[in-house]
């Protein structure tokens, strides 16, 4: 079949591709001039997002410059506790900001129904964007996963550790499973939905996983992440499943083993010998190359990537960085960085 000819979904069905694939987290966005341009037009960022026409043109814009092997829609985690109610606001600067949630009443007033209809512009976007992409690039969809947003809908902002969101979970626990579990469907179905609408594969963001303790780790990360892609996986069985729970570093295998979740992103702070360690687990590897290499560039940055080429070498790996790429990330770092992964085999 010709989609799986494409390097991404055959590493991700666990197969050695032809090419080692490359995309970048946060592959559009600021670093790029022409994303700096695009911006300006847009009222605000979450307006950007909601704007069909934007969001594929950007999701376009590095696809374009670098030829990356997937497409990642352009939109953001915080739409879902935008589309339940719960309004998120971007302060330039400062990042995203939220009524946070204390309790019983905020979560009893989201509103899940209300969901899909606000959410059509996602959809609308990735219908325009996999029309628009070579044959040869997958489209990718993405949600943060429950952990990550009720983090946020708790907090109200980002935060250093997470404390008020893991008090919460502690100390109003009935409160809080309620709220993992609305996310969890509201999560699986805005997936469900992506990939109804051309997507071909989607990554669930476990930014804050490694704020949580041990136990919570299977319990709020772990746990829901994997019945949720049970859910996309009954729904679309030829979808593929990326997990990424950033530093639950103890806990990679566990969620490599778990059977719908096809490919396991790894943080820069994994030594690449343990790709190896992934795969054997039953997942496809994905990174982890260090965003500050690439702002640093030179041989410091060839040395990395030929490092975790060389680890991932024989066995299906999606290349990527350990997290999001960085504004002031030089695009000729980026060239260099797909030219020796494109060299290497
Ligand atoms: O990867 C892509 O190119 C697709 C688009 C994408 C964005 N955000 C666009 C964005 C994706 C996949 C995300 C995920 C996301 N958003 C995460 C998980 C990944 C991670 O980094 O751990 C998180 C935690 C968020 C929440 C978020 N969105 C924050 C904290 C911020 C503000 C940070 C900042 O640098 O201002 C955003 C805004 C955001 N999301 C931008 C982009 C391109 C920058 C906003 C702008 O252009 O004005």
């Amino acid at each position: 079949m010709k989609s799986m000819t494409k390097p991404i979904l055959q590493a991700l069905a666990g197969e050695v591709p032809s090419r080692t694939p490359i995309w970048l987290m946060r592959q559009a966005g600021r670093y790029l001039p022409e994303y700096r341009e695009l911006r300006t037009k847009a009222r605000d960022f979450l307006n950007f997002c909601y704007t069909p026409e934007m969001a594929t043109e950007a999701t376009l814009q590095p696809i374009r410059r670098f030829g990356f092997d997937a497409a990642i829609i352009f939109s953001d985690i915080l739409v879902i506790p935008d589309a339940l109610g719960q309004p998120v606001r971007f302060e330039p600067g400062i990042g995203p900001k939220l009524e946070a949630l204390t309790g019983r009443a905020g979560i009893d007033a989201l509103t899940p129904g209300r969901a899909a209809e606000f959410l059509a512009p996602v959809y609308e976007a990735l219908r325009q964007t996999r029309a628009a992409l070579p044959d040869e690039t997958a489209l990718i969809g993405f949600a943060g996963a429950p952990w990550t947003l009720a983090a946020y809908m708790i907090e109200g902002s980002g935060s250093r550790d997470y404390q008020t969101a893991r008090k919460f979970a502690l100390m109003q626990p009935e409160a809080f499973e309620t709220l993992i579990g609305i996310l969890e469907d509201a999560i699986a179905a805005h997936l469900i939905r992506q990939i109804d609408a051309g997507a071909e594969v989607v990554q669930l963001f476990d930014s804050w996983a490694g704020a949580l303790p041990a136990y919570g780790v299977s319990r709020w990360s772990l746990g829901p992440i994997g019945r949720i892609a049970d859910a996309v996986k009954a729904a679309h069985p030829q979808a593929r499943v990326i997990a990424f729970p950033r530093g639950a570093d103890s806990f990679l295998t566990q969620f490599a083993a778990h059977p719908s979740i096809d490919a396991v992103s790894l943080g820069q702070a994994i030594p690449p010998s343990r790709l190896a360690e992934v795969r054997q687990a039953g997942a496809t590897p994905q990174g982890n190359l260090d965003p500050v290499a690439l702002i640093a560039g030179g041989a410091i940055l060839d040395a990395e990537i030929d490092g975790i080429l060389a680890a991932g070498a024989g066995g299906a790996h999606v290349f990527n960085l350990g997290h999001g790429i960085t504004p002031e990330t030089p695009i000729a770092h980026v060239e260099q960085l797909v030219a020796r992964v494109r060299g290497a085999r």
